[in-house]
């Protein structure tokens, strides 16, 4: 259908300051006309979005489709379709692969295959380090030459200081940035789930907070002293929080980003003692996730990531020690947010922020727009409508979350991705 018509539904656009009523005529993909209200017309296909907002769509910054090498987790195709069911077209895929992701070639073959995919932009980050190991630097500009737009040894840390200050300084100085998993992994000394009552209670080994909270104040210092700009993967603890605001107080370019994991769940999903609990840093405590809440809040804490981090149910089945960390996030977090937004945390333009522009910004690339003119790349959903999550719900191909048969209020219905409808609620994933 070449003109479409989404009528009703409220334009949430930040970077465009719209937040009001205004129907949207879309013809041959690009959206024609943002008016109040647009008459339907013969052979114009209506959207009714009664009671829906209707934005830029979402752009999650760190994702793991595990493709090369674990693709019995996830691939790019099923991970494209969990982002758009989730609302997102931007991601961007950590090099925590088989190989890890630190050579042009492997670069390039994730955006390749993307693009055959065709129903997201699939964008990849590239090692720090060579074979992720915390030796030696990567060919950072060839990396980014061939496509990485930004660099991370996620799933681990850069341990060495001396190596990360190196990084901050080269990827800096050719216009990108580094991103830390921070981990101190001497004082984590193989800990499983936060260091508190329930891990004692348990017998579950504990996995203090310093351990993050250590390594975000080194990289904020190497921040400050250098000039150049890191960003906080996966933010957790009050502390490190706390330590942000400092390092953003003095002037470091330092940016953070939090999971919806982090944003609602506490350690008493370890409850049941089940390792679907289990996720690198850990669940916290209450005061933990108010303190997120609130840094997400006060844009302490840029943006919402997923680390969406699917793992196969074989693993996520084994002991404590042995499974490894990580939940799937890609389709939660819009519900989770908007939770946020009706506990009052943040109004609906903040949540469209967190979600969709920053991160899109963090990264270099101009946030989808509802302009008139520009390409429709925009998510339809309902607030209030809620949803399962079971088997059938969840579109990657792991099925690791803690919240498997709990429901969730916040309903995808379309996901437009270059000017076509990518996924709908009715008819799942489209075309691609
Ligand atoms: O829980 C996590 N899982 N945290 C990470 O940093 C890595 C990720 C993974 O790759 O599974
Ligand atoms: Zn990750």
């Amino acid at each position: 259908m070449s003109l479409i018509l989404i009528k009703n539904g409220h334009v949430v656009d930040p970077e465009n300051n719209i937040n009001k009523k205004l129907d949207i005529l879309i013809e041959k993909g690009k959206i024609k006309k943002l008016e109040e209200n647009i008459e339907p017309f013969a052979g114009c296909e209506v959207i009714d979005a009664t009671d829906c907002i209707v934005s830029p769509s979402f752009c999650d910054i760190h994702v793991h489709f595990r493709d090369p090498g674990q693709t019995y987790k996830e691939d790019i195709r099923t991970g494209s379709m969990a982002a758009v069911a989730g609302g997102y077209t931007t991601v961007v895929c950590m090099p925590n692969t088989i190989p890890a992701l630190d050579e042009p070639s492997l670069i390039r073959y994730v955006i390749e295959k993307g693009e055959e995919v065709g129903l997201c932009r699939v964008l990849p980050a590239g090692a720090i380090t060579k074979g992720r190991k915390g030796k030696e630097l990567t060919e950072m500009w060839l990396l980014k030459d061939a496509g990485a737009v930004y660099f991370t040894d996620d799933g681990a840390p850069v341990m060495d200081s001396f190596i990360m200050r190196k990084a901050m300084e080269y990827a800096g100085s050719i216009g990108t940035f580094v991103a830390d998993h921070c981990e101190d992994l001497n004082l984590s000394n193989n800990g499983v789930a936060h260091e508190g009552e329930i891990a004692a209670a348990l017998g579950i080994p504990p996995l203090p907070p310093e351990a993050e909270d250590t390594m975000v104040a080194r990289d904020c210092i190497l921040a400050l002293r250098t000039g150049m700009p890191v960003h906080i993967c996966h933010i957790s603890s009050k502390v490190a929080v706390e330590t942000v605001a400092w390092a953003k107080a003095l002037g470091a370019n330092v940016t953070a980003e939090v999971t919806p994991h982090h944003l609602s769940l506490t350690d008493d999903e370890w409850l049941d003692f089940h390792c679907k609990a289990k996720v690198s840093p850990p669940l916290r405590e209450h005061e933990d996730v108010e303190a997120v809440r609130w840094g997400l809040a006060s844009g302490i804490i840029d943006f919402v990531a997923t680390d969406h981090a699917p793992h196969a149910h074989h693993e996520k089945m084994l002991e404590h020690q042995h499974c490894p960390p990580g939940m799937l996030g890609l389709q939660f977090a819009l519900p989770t947010v908007l939770e946020l937004v009706k506990k009052d945390y943040f109004d609906i333009n903040r949540a469209i922020q967190v979600l969709a522009t920053e991160p899109m910004k963090k990264i270099g690339l101009k946030p989808p727009a509802i302009k008139e003119g520009e390409t429709a790349e925009l998510v339809i959903f309902n607030p209030t409508e809620s949803w399962e999550v079971n088997e059938e719900t969840i579109l990657s191909k792991s099925k690791n979350t803690p919240l498997l048969g709990r429901k969730l209020r916040g309903k995808v219905k379309f996901t437009f991705y270059n000017g076509k409808i990518v996924y709908s609620d009715t008819s799942g994933v489209c075309c691609g």
